[in-house]
């Protein structure tokens, strides 16, 4: 094993892709940092039961690994006369923490633009969104799509950040504007 020594003894390079740390204020402990490996599954089960268990800044509650409440994702669509010209995602985590926060995403053809289609769904997915008891919707839109950022901030988004170089499209990268629309704050009751 050829070891490199590096910053202050605390780190030896061991391979292209491990490291070894000394942990601070245990001398003789030592861990490997790698690539996770095919067949640590229940290994990985277990650490993250106890995570979930031992710090209250994870997604999963204690015991709620297995046991996740049912998705309620859920979309909507734009209808012309049987052809669909919009449609509408809101996709939502299933761990009691965040399950009541919706990532939305939305796209109306070309046809069908500048028409109220757009706004149309994106009011039928914020008066779902209360009904279910959820309590944000959030999304990011490409810094220079103008119209999507007008028609989210007339809906009561607000601008939470900016993803810099977020996406790439034809090679070229974008900033996105992180937006969120809060709800409600009001601590869910309903457990189904
Ligand atoms: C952004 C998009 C969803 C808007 O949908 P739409 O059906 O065209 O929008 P609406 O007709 O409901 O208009 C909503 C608002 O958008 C703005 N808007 C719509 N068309 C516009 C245009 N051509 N120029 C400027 N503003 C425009 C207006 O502020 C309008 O508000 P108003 O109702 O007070 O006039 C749609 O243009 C689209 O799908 N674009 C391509 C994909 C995309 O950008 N998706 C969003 C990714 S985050």
């Amino acid at each position: 094993m050829s070891a490199l020594l590096l910053s202050r003894c605390h780190l030896w390079v061991l391979s292209r892709v491990s490291t070894l740390i000394l942990l601070d204020g245990h001398p003789e402990a030592m861990a490997i940092i790698r690539p996770s490996a095919d067949g640590e599954g229940e290994a990985l089960a277990g650490l993250r039961r106890a995570l979930d268990a031992e710090t209250r800044f994870m997604l999963a509650e204690p015991g709620e690994r297995g046991n996740e409440l049912p998705d309620q994702s859920f979309r909507f669509v734009a209808d012309e006369d049987g052809r669909l010209v919009g449609v509408i995602d809101v996709l939502a985590l299933r761990w009691r923490r965040a399950r009541g926060r919706g990532a939305v995403v939305l796209g109306v053809r070309a046809s069908a633009q500048g028409q109220g289609v757009g706004r149309g769904l994106l009011d039928a997915v914020i008066a779902e969104a209360r009904r279910r008891g959820m309590w944000r919707l959030e999304l990011s839109v490409m810094r220079h799509n103008r119209v999507a950022l007008r028609l989210y901030e007339s809906c009561g988004f607000e601008a939470e950040g900016l993803r810099r170089a977020s996406v790439c499209v034809d090679g070229e990268f974008f900033d996105e504007v992180y937006m969120g629309l809060v709800l409600d704050r009001a601590v869910p009751t309903q457990r189904g």
